[in-house]
């Protein structure tokens, strides 16, 4: 018969007191440190029961032997399963915790250079003005001949021209004589539009144009401008100056004055620079208007008449009067940005500031 050491509980005694250690366990934390008091390798419950194996009689020793080695497996597989219970109703990974403060998602805004050009087509489409667009490669004639420009115009080398290595097919269907550029200014759409409409005409071409420039702190191979363009029987000058004044003042400020300085365009006549008096200093002169008073704008005039004999306008009949901006240019004026570049670099730092 075999008797029980009395020091010695049954295996069954004690996975129950194992058991009751582990159900007053709060956290996997007092679980682990359960497991350790039972199953440490040193000062664990089992590994105590084998060291007192030295100590028994030889009689005893194999009974020990199997009792820790049976209360080891059965600890083990206890231990094994609360593991598995606990693992399966673990809270996964990626579960929403509803009681953590909400997240707010990161809104994106538009690129200044897009406000201001949304700025100015609303306050042209408020006047009566349409918005167009057009191709960014051009032929030469509606980029230069049409505008009063022909091959060997001067007013042709003012704009350094990028062309382009494979031509488009012309009106008359050959390929080989007509040279492709990126077009230098946005005036090639008052071509275009005016062969397709006949008047009254009221547009604005907003759009990217092309130079051979390098870039620089006020100069870029490519920026953007917003063409106007206005046909109609008996509009005049005064027209052209009410037009950009009502514009300057809604852009940039209800007080500020217009001038139109004499200028060359091919396609006008009268051709003039636009000058607004400086609405930081109003006129006293500072930074911003090289203390001239001054800021330029673009340039404007009254349509010449060859350029409505090109698209077959009557140049009798009707007057119009068209101007170029650069959109960079009106960016750089009301947000004093001094680097042309920042606008093309996306750099958050940069854009971050103009969250409209
Ligand atoms: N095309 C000119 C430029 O790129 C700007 C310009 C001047 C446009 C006078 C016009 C105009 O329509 O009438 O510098």
């Amino acid at each position: 018969m075999s008797h029980r050491l009395p020091d010695f509980p049954s295996v069954p005694a004690l996975l129950q007191e194992f058991e009751s250690d582990l159900a007053q366990a709060k956290s996997p934390r007092d679980a682990q440190t359960v497991r350790d008091k039972w199953l440490g390798r040193k000062k664990g419950e089992v590994a105590k029961l084998m060291d007192s194996i030295a100590q028994v009689p030889p009689e005893e020793k194999k009974k020990i032997g199997r009792l820790a080695n049976e209360l080891k497996q059965a600890l083990e597989a206890r231990w094994a399963r609360h593991l598995e219970v606990t693992e399966a109703t673990a809270r996964p990974a990626d579960a929403v915790d509803v009681t953590l403060p909400g997240r707010v998602p990161e809104l994106g805004h538009r690129h200044p250079l897009t406000v201001v050009r949304d700025r100015m087509e609303e306050i042209f489409t408020r006047m009566g003005f349409a918005i167009v667009e057009g191709p960014e490669v051009e032929d030469e004639w509606h980029c230069f001949d049409a505008l009063n420009m022909p091959a060997d115009h001067p007013a042709r080398d003012m704009q350094d021209t990028l062309y382009l290595a494979t031509p488009i097919r012309g009106e008359s269907g050959r390929a080989e004589d007509v040279r492709t550029l990126l077009r230098t200014h946005t005036s090639s759409m008052q071509i275009r539009y005016m062969q397709a409409h006949q008047p009254p005409v009221r547009i604005v071409v907003p759009g990217r144009v092309y130079r051979r420039d390098d870039l620089d702190l006020t100069h870029s191979p490519a920026f953007s401008q917003i063409e106007g363009l206005a046909v109609g029987e008996g509009l005049s000058l005064a027209d052209l100056k009410g037009t950009l004044l009502a514009f300057a003042r809604q852009m940039f400020s209800p007080t500020v004055r217009i001038r139109f300085r004499p200028s060359f365009f091919p396609y006008t006549e009268p051709s003039a620079e636009i000058d607004l008096s400086c609405w930081q200093c109003d006129g006293a002169g500072c930074a911003m208007c090289k203390r001239t008073g001054w800021i330029e704008l673009g340039g404007c005039g009254m349509v010449h008449p060859t350029v409505f004999e090109a698209v077959g306008y009557d140049a009798e009949r009707y007057t119009g009067f068209a101007w170029g901006i650069g959109i960079e240019r009106v960016a750089i004026l009301r947000h004093q940005v001094e680097d042309i570049r920042l606008f093309y670099e996306n750099d958050l730092r940069f854009l971050e500031q103009f969250p409209y």
